[in-house]
């Protein structure tokens, strides 16, 4: 069974639930009184689909403005992006059409996009319709899905969805490559392409949440 590293970044605003996501999709949990993310944090998780296994090395953003400068840095060399709302938030929803824009301007030329709606739990309190939204997305080519980090709805379906829409053929430079934001230490080109966090021989564990980074 083939392995392939995908590097993926979560964007869109604070408190739309990017890290609830993440540590659905990792953990299977939820917290509900999540710390807003400082810098931005890292988590991988590997995913069986069909006869290939993708190890998604997550670089879940901080969406508070004073962090929005950092996040070239994190969409820099990934090979899909999951642009976050709130379906609660109509504003949440702008945000996201800012972020496909910078994507389309700066970001990896055949970067794979995933827009999610999320906290589609609370349709009480819905701002923003999944058919404009769903439209949206498929406007721009982008996988489209409403997801619950509290409920799990559809939170292993957006990742799978991910996973099939991404060339078979990824280019070297749509690969994962730790660099000057965390790699402090010049790494051994061995070192270096199995991943900063030595991925490589570790145990059954398919969930890893690690570090914490920009503290
Ligand atoms: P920043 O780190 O500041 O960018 O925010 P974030 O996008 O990571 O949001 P976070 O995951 O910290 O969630 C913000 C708040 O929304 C928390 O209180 C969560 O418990 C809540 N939340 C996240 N996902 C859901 C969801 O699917 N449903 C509901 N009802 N609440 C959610
Ligand atoms: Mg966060």
């Amino acid at each position: 069974m083939s392995m392939r590293d995908v590097k993926v970044c979560l964007l869109g605003d604070s408190g739309v639930g990017k890290s609830s996501l993440v540590m659905r999709f990792v953990m299977d949990q939820f917290k509900p009184a999540l710390e807003s993310t400082i810098g931005a944090s890292f988590m991988t998780k590997n995913l069986v689909h069909g006869d290939k296994t993708f190890k998604f090395q997550i670089w879940d953003t901080a969406g508070q403005e004073k962090y929005r400068a950092l996040a070239p840095m994190y969409y820099r060399g990934a090979a899909a992006a999951i642009v976050v709302y709130d379906v609660t938030k109509e504003s949440s929803f702008h945000t996201v059409k800012d972020w496909v824009k910078e994507l389309h301007r700066h970001g990896p030329p055949r970067i794979v996009l995933a827009i999610a709606g999320n906290k589609c739990d609370l349709e009480d309190l819905r701002e923003v319709s999944r058919k404009d939204a769903k439209d949206y997305a498929e406007e721009i080519g982008a996988v489209f899905t409403e997801t619950s980090a509290l409920t799990a709805a559809n939170v292993p379906e957006l990742f799978s969805q991910l996973a099939t829409k991404l060339p078979s053929d990824v280019e070297p430079a749509n690969q994962y490559r730790p660099r000057s934001t965390i790699n402090i230490h010049q790494q051994s080109p061995e070192r270096r392409r199995r991943g900063c966090c030595g991925g490589g021989g570790n145990s059954a564990a398919n969930s890893t949440p690690e570090s914490q980074a920009f503290r």
